[in-house]
């Protein structure tokens, strides 16, 4: 029985490329994906998705800002992603008088189309398979540190060769843990205008409550517009420029989804880890994930506390909270899922499987055993440093100011006044936003109760000296570490006096900055980090990412029949899958498309994360819904389908079997986050804005009738 159950996972494990599961290469879909994608209804070829000499998909998908994707709507480089992929613009450009998170945002002529400096948006040009020449006598036998001098030669001579156009950008990023190598050749914009954004209240509806869940009502969209010199090719913002001609955009389907229908989503997914041994589970589920999901649950406990009681601190932290509860929850979710599918389970089978097809006398059978001994290493070790960074570096605001602080200290103690003076006036400007949604109130009871955390979880060897418990006093005998002491005795959480102490001349800025007693306690904990943590950690890890490197190749050697898909690493990657619902628990199945009617159970009036306009409810009385109904009469919202995605992966769109967009990829559903480590068909989904949706809120809801008017809708089902 047990064997069997073995041998299932074992098989589910090995023929990896069941529909739903690989981020593909767009340069490999000919040769490994184009027959499989066509199978399950495809109707393109793999040079429709991806050609350098022609016009192609891959033409209108962006990389918007480096960190989400956006693709092109229209011929005149309208640009589509999430609201929450655009909200920093959004917020930037809004006012308490024209709050256009509240009351969205709707340029009704090109006039009317705003400026974001510093926002980019990237094509990608071209890929290349530059393996063989950045690997060049590399040889096997070499350490890791020869093989790393030798490729670094190469890749600096092989960038240098690759021919490219002026404007035109290169770089070359290795791929399955660094047995291969790819350039791309990318053109970056640097004109982005912000065309439409929907009010919050469909932007991010649900917004914490629901984020990572399934069913979802979320219209997570926004509109951006590429603006080109006139000769189409990038400039700075200027008044000469004009809308991008775009080389290739995306119809829109308003035949809509059902069941079984393929899909595709093209974008940039930030990073995966689909290969490591069993013992790198482990870690995950049984220390760090419950270490830090721990350390944000107090965080959010406080911070949520305040929120609650203070309408003022609740817009100024709303930002912030979503920040940090966002991986909070994805990690509890995480967790689940790898328990709940087995993961560790399911790695182990495949180990026994790997290590049973090599040679006896194959040297990859030290892989794993070493893995075991080097994890053992590394745990206690990678358990404090992800204290340390939840906790110094990323829930205790004020620790920012110290690291700022610690930077001007040495940039003019290494580099003398005109470095300080010029990292004074950044630090300024940082400050300035960083105090605009700062109370020291709340931040000096997140250090109170992170700090004792860390003093009641941490092996006293990794804190300073001034956090051990039952020694929590300086020389002079006082209380350093407490909140309520630094509230009163620090400089750094109070704008005006550090404001006033930065203005000084450079000297005595330096001495205040040291005298600090917030500066001197962070800085003899960064201390003990370092040489007790980091530099020791840092040393084995070197040694896991090398093993990584050899486990890698070792296994797609022994498995040779197995297509093998490289881990996220935000480069541009094709998913594919089908619509499809979900058994999250037993007895309860998950339909995989939601309606409006949905938007309405959860209505509660004046809610921050479910309030609905009078304007919706008006539209759903009526159901005045036009063409975007679906064949039922009801209004779709958002569906689900096997697509593996990721971070990075927001704004992607979700294309159908013809080419034509039917959504915009926002989220995963909980449990099927784990898909990071470990993707299964039957738990993991990616959520997705229905098409019909989002343009009927830009027709019906805003009335930028203009806009649906540059794009193409079509109806490749009824044809
Ligand atoms: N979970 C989605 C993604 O990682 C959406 C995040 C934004 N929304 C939110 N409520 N925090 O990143
Ligand atoms: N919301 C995520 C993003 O910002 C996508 C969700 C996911 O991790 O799949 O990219």
């Amino acid at each position: 029985m047990k064997s069997t159950i073995t041998g299932i996972l074992l098989f589910l494990f090995i023929n990896v490329s069941f529909a739903g599961e690989g981020m593909w290469l767009p340069l490999f879909l000919k040769s490994l994906n184009e027959a499989e994608m066509q199978q399950m209804g495809m109707k393109l070829t793999a040079e429709d998705i991806y050609n350098v000499n022609r016009g192609s998909l891959k033409d209108a998908i962006v990389h918007f800002g480096g960190f989400c994707t956006s693709e092109l709507i229209s011929a005149e480089g309208l640009l589509l992603t999430n609201h929450h992929c655009g909200y920093g613009q959004i917020q930037n450009h809004s006012t308490l008088e024209k709050n256009y998170l509240k009351k969205g945002f709707w340029a009704m002529n090109r006039g009317e189309e705003l400026a974001n400096p510093g926002l980019t948006a990237t094509f990608i040009n071209e890929i290349i398979d530059v393996s063989e020449r950045v690997l060049k006598q590399v040889d096997e036998n070499m350490t890791t540190s020869e093989r790393q001098a030798v490729i670094s030669k190469n890749l600096s001579k092989v960038e240098a060769d690759i021919k490219r156009e002026a404007y035109q950008d290169v770089s070359i990023r290795p791929f399955f843990n660094g047995n291969q190598y790819f350039a791309f050749i990318t053109t970056t914009y640097r004109d982005i205008r912000l065309v439409g954004a929907p009010p919050e209240s469909i932007g991010k509806y649900g917004s914490d409550t629901d984020n990572w869940v399934w069913p979802r009502h979320t219209g997570d969209f926004s509109l951006f517009r590429i603006y080109a010199a006139p000769d189409n090719l990038p400039a700075d913002y200027s008044e000469e420029n004009v809308p991008y001609k775009s080389k290739h955009y995306l119809p829109i389907s308003i035949d809509g989804v059902e069941k079984g229908d393929f899909t595709m989503v093209f974008g940039f997914p930030g990073r995966t880890q689909e290969y490591l041994p069993s013992v790198a589970i482990k870690e995950i589920t049984e220390v760090l994930n419950p270490a830090k999901i721990s350390i944000r649950e107090k965080a959010l406990s406080i911070i949520d506390k305040y929120m609650r009681a203070n309408e003022e601190i609740r817009i100024q932290y709303a930002s912030k909270y979503a920040r940090v509860a966002n991986y909070w929850k994805k990690w509890i979710g995480e967790s689940t899922g790898l328990t709940k599918t087995k993961a560790y389970q399911k790695k182990k089978g495949f180990e026994k499987e790997f290590t049973k097809r090599l040679p006896k006398d194959s040297p990859y059978r030290n892989i794993l055993p070493q893995f075991d001994q080097l994890y053992k290493e590394r745990t206690p070790l990678a358990y404090v440093r992800d204290y340390y960074s939840e906790v110094a570096g990323r829930n205790i605001e004020i620790m920012r100011v110290s690291q700022m602080a610690d930077r001007l200290v040495s940039s003019y103690e290494d580099n003398g006044e005109a470095r300080f003076n010029s990292y004074r006036e950044r630090m300024i400007t940082s400050l300035e936003s960083f105090y605009k949604n700062y109370r020291p109130e709340i931040d000096m009871e997140v250090f109170e109760a992170l700090t004792k955390m860390y003093s009641d979880n941490v092996d006293a060897k990794y804190a300073p000296k001034l956090m051990k418990s039952g020694n929590r006093e300086d020389d002079n005998g006082r209380n350093m570490i407490s909140g309520s002491y630094l509230l009163n005795k620090t400089v750094f959480n109070k704008k005006s006096e550090m404001m006033n102490l930065l203005a000084g001349d450079a000297e005595s800025v330096v001495n205040a900055i040291k005298a600090d007693p917030l500066y001197i306690f962070s800085k003899s904990w960064k201390e003990v980090f370092d040489k007790e943590v980091a530099k020791p950690l840092s040393a084995i890890e070197f040694q896991i990412d090398s093993l990584q490197r050899i486990y890698m190749k070792a296994q797609m050697e022994t498995f040779p029949k197995r297509k093998f898909y490289p881990d996220a690493n935000s480069t541009m990657r094709v998913t594919y899958g089908k619509v499809n619902g979900y058994n999250p628990s037993d007895a309860v199945y998950y339909e995989p498309v939601t309606y409006l009617e949905g938007v309405i159970e959860k209505y509660k009036p004046g809610d921050y994360e479910f309030d609905v306009s009078d304007k919706m409810l008006k539209l759903f009385e009526n159901k005045d819904y036009g063409q975007y109904a679906d064949r039922n009469g009801k209004l779709p919202i958002c569906f689900i389908g096997t697509n593996h995605t990721t971070g990075g992966n927001s704004g992607s769109p979700a294309i159908d079997a013809h080419g034509n967009l039917i959504g915009l990829n926002f989220d995963r559903a909980w449990e099927g986050t784990m898909s990071d480590y470990n993707y299964d068909p039957s738990i993991c989904r990616n959520i997705m804005v229905d098409a019909r949706y989002i343009l009927f809120v830009i027709d019906k809801y805003a009335g930028a009738k203009h806009l649906i008017d540059e794009m193409s809708l079509v109806h490749p089902k009824k044809n």
